[in-house]
């Protein structure tokens, strides 16, 4: 049982999909491991500790792999380096990519998308959503207090105060509540919103303070699988008058609200930017899916009137090695579930729920229900 680690190819992605705690670990499950050269140094590990971890490092690891470990998708050259029905699991970012999935099941490969886990207990360990929006939570306010130009804690000194920075949050996921914990953590005033009512007594355990319009509505707006639903046009609209309201007193705004399947909902208008004071910064966590914020460039700081709009993409890459090691580990619980520990040898059971849930194409394929080409169903 063969399993490679490759250098990803696209520039703006330097985590790696192992590390030498998972590599150690899949020895013991029976694995060889070979690591691309370099593969880690963006996340701060050397070839050298691949290796002594037990792993080859070479110039070329895919040829004989029976898994290949990645952070994103192959992309169509690095496919054909790969060995037919090669288990390739990453995050496949599939919605709108169906000709990218039509690549991988044409090159023969099982490609399993690891943001498609189910959200249950026993693959709690394996949530890449989870491990990764946590630190993505955690920066944004670290990067919004690089761009703040003043403290966020309260100063009392000789020479005067300074007040605490007033943080609202929106959106309050993962991301969210790790952004609430660390705007809280630096001393700032934290004010949070979201549509699901559930959300309240979390953010009030952390010792924010919880905003949005209480209705009917808002007491119904989450799924049974644990997600925002779209709200009316009037919820918006109430909704958007009581944000408005608010966030003309905030200092920084961090936006992290995501419906899935569905581009992020529009909730900081231009108008709501224009009536912040200047010097004020709004973090948009949700640029990649259409973004939260008017104005919100992806991979830009925007310049707005006075208020500067964060729109950094992969947040959690900004913290390459925290997000490798969570990432790696999530990857190394699932990779023992294909693993039949007894003989040490791949073991894929096709009926686990897992598996099910998360395989995009085999044999030659695609097999997922959400993307079966049209023709076929
Ligand atoms: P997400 O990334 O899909 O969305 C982020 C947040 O944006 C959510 O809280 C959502 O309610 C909010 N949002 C959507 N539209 C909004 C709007 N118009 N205004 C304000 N906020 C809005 O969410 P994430 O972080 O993936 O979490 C979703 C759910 O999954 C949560 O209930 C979370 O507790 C649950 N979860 C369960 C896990 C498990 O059981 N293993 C693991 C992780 C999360």
């Amino acid at each position: 049982m063969r399993i490679a680690v490759p250098r990803e190819t696209d520039g703006g992605e330097p985590r790696v999909a192992a590390t030498p705690e998972t590599i150690k670990k899949l020895k013991s499950l029976g694995a060889e491991v070979a690591v691309a050269r370099g593969a880690g140094i963006a996340s701060g590990i050397p070839d050298s500790d691949f290796e002594a971890a037990g792993a080859q490092v070479a110039d070329v690891v895919t040829k004989d792999a029976d898994i290949v470990l990645k952070v994103r998708r192959p992309a169509p050259n690095e496919l054909s380096a790969y060995k037919k029905g090669a288990l390739v699991i990453a995050v496949m970012d599939p919605y709108g990519n169906e000709a990218a999935l039509k690549q991988m099941a044409d090159a023969g490969v099982s490609a399993i998308a690891m943001e498609l886990m189910p959200r249950i207990t026993r693959a709690q360990s394996m949530d890449v959503l989870s491990s990764q929006a946590n630190l993505a939570g955690y920066r944004a306010v670290i990067d919004a207090a690089e761009q703040y130009g003043r403290a966020l804690p309260m100063m009392m000194t000789a020479a005067g105060t300074v007040p605490a920075a007033k943080v609202f949050i929106m959106g309050v996921g993962v991301a969210g509540l790790q952004a609430i914990a660390t705007a809280r953590r630096l001393g700032a005033i934290v004010t949070a919103t979201d549509v699901r009512p559930a959300t309240k007594e979390q953010v009030e355990s952390l010792g924010a303070k919880f905003l949005a319009v209480e209705d009917e509505e808002f007491k119904n707006a989450q799924t049974a699988g644990g997600y925002a639903k779209e709200m009316s046009k009037e919820y918006q609209a109430k909704q958007a008058a009581l944000v408005a309201e608010h966030i003309k007193k905030q200092d920084i705004v961090i936006t992290t609200a995501l419906i899935p399947g569905r581009p992020a909902p529009r909730l900081v208008s231009k108008d709501m930017v224009a009536s912040m004071r200047p010097g004020s910064v709004i973090v948009d966590l949700a640029v990649e899916r259409g973004g939260n914020v008017e104005g919100a460039r992806a991979g830009e700081v925007a310049q707005v009137g006075g208020v500067k709009i964060v729109g950094y993409l992969n947040v959690p890459g900004r913290l390459a090695a925290s997000a490798s090691s969570l990432y790696a580990k999530n990857l190394l619980t699932f990779v023992e579930t294909l693993i039949n520990k007894q003989e040490k040898k791949l073991a894929v059971n096709w009926d686990d729920e897992l598996v099910k849930a998360t395989l995009l194409t085999r044999d030659g394929a695609i097999v997922h229900p959400n993307f079966l080409p049209k023709t076929a169903t």
